[in-house]
């Protein structure tokens, strides 16, 4: 088992039907319609009809403790595949419209890697997502709120949602965010072509979300790999989405030759039928990758994560004693 690493995975993205549907009957609500086709996967269409699939699964995560279990539950099983760091992507704005508050969102997410901690092994940190489409006002007071350090595990600011907002307009919650010393990050150039990324680069990020149609722009591949830009990026997701119509299209391994950096990450899996471990294998079958170039990719997530230099240490004795 190949120790893993990943840098974009959507917390509440991570919950699959029947934890939705567990969560939703004990929480006494019933499930939204229109969340789940006949086959009992989350419904979706395309990118803008995710979107809203993923705030009606959102929608029925109401406590603290269903942010444990969902934290719990996806740590637990990313590391019995292999992996042994994850930056967990929190919305605080998805917590709020169900009435939680800071503290009893990050505390319950908190607790659930505490126990993935003590029963798997596997450390995990938060980064703090505002949402595109609420609009750059709240954008920067979620950065306000992220900057007061809520809790000891967030340790990045990053921005999600409906990409046709530029990142320009969140010139002012990234530097707040980065002011407070949060590492950042912002979706690009999954959506959008490289104009959004060369927007996103006049952000204080050293990481993109996705970034890869980057890869239609030879001069901007080479200021990636340049400036030394990670970008996490996450195949499955891109094919379910329709971003690129097949493996053979997508420019990870032209990306990845160019010299940029590059991690993976399973997005929102079970809405793209993502593993962590199934993009790590996905890139053995189509690129032909060999373990070493594998572990290389971990180690890159390793060098890119925004936790504690301390436990970078550890995660890399880690990778190198598996
Ligand atoms: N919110 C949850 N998942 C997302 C994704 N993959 N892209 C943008 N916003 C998201
Ligand atoms: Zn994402």
């Amino acid at each position: 088992m190949l120790p893993q690493a990943e840098l974009h995975v959507h917390l509440e993205g991570t919950a699959p039907p029947e934890l939705i549907a567990r969560i939703a009957a004990r929480n006494g609500i019933a499930l939204p319609d229109g969340l789940l086709s006949v086959d009992g996967r989350f419904h979706f269409r395309d990118f803008l009809h995710f979107l809203r699939t993923y705030d009606l699964a959102a929608s029925v995560i109401r406590t603290s403790e269903d942010y444990r279990d969902i934290t719990y539950e996806y740590l637990s099983g990313i590391a019995r595949a292999g992996a042994i760091y994850a930056e967990l992507t929190a919305s605080p704005d998805h917590a709020a419209l169900v009435g939680l508050d800071d503290e009893q969102h990050y505390g319950g997410i908190a607790a659930g890697i505490d126990a993935a901690r003590r029963e798997h092994g596997i450390e995990a940190r938060i980064l703090v997502s505002a949402v595109r489409n609420f609009g750059a006002d709240q954008a920067v007071r979620v950065a306000a709120r992220a900057a007061q350090r809520p809790h000891p595990y967030i340790v990045g600011f990053s921005l999600a949602g409906d990409e046709r907002v530029p990142p320009s307009d969140f010139a002012s919650a990234y530097a707040i965010a980065a002011d407070a010393g949060l590492g950042c990050t912002i979706h690009a150039g999954e959506w959008q072509g490289p104009v959004s990324v060369r927007d996103a680069l006049r952000l204080p990020v050293s990481r993109l979300d996705h970034g890869v149609r980057a890869s239609e722009d030879p001069a901007l591949v080479h200021e990636l790999a340049a400036r030394g830009i990670t970008l996490n990026v996450c195949p499955t997701s891109n094919l379910a989405l329709g971003v690129y119509r097949s493996l053979s299209e997508h420019p990870l391994a032209h990306l990845h030759a160019a010299g940029v950096r590059v991690t993976l990450g399973s997005d929102d899996p079970p809405y793209f039928g993502a593993t962590l471990a199934g993009e790590y294998a996905l890139c053995a079958e189509q690129f032909g990758w060999s373990e070493q170039q594998l572990r290389a990719l971990t180690a890159a997530a390793i060098d890119a994560a925004f936790c504690e230099e301390r436990l970078k240490v550890v995660l890399r004795e880690r990778l190198h004693a598996q």
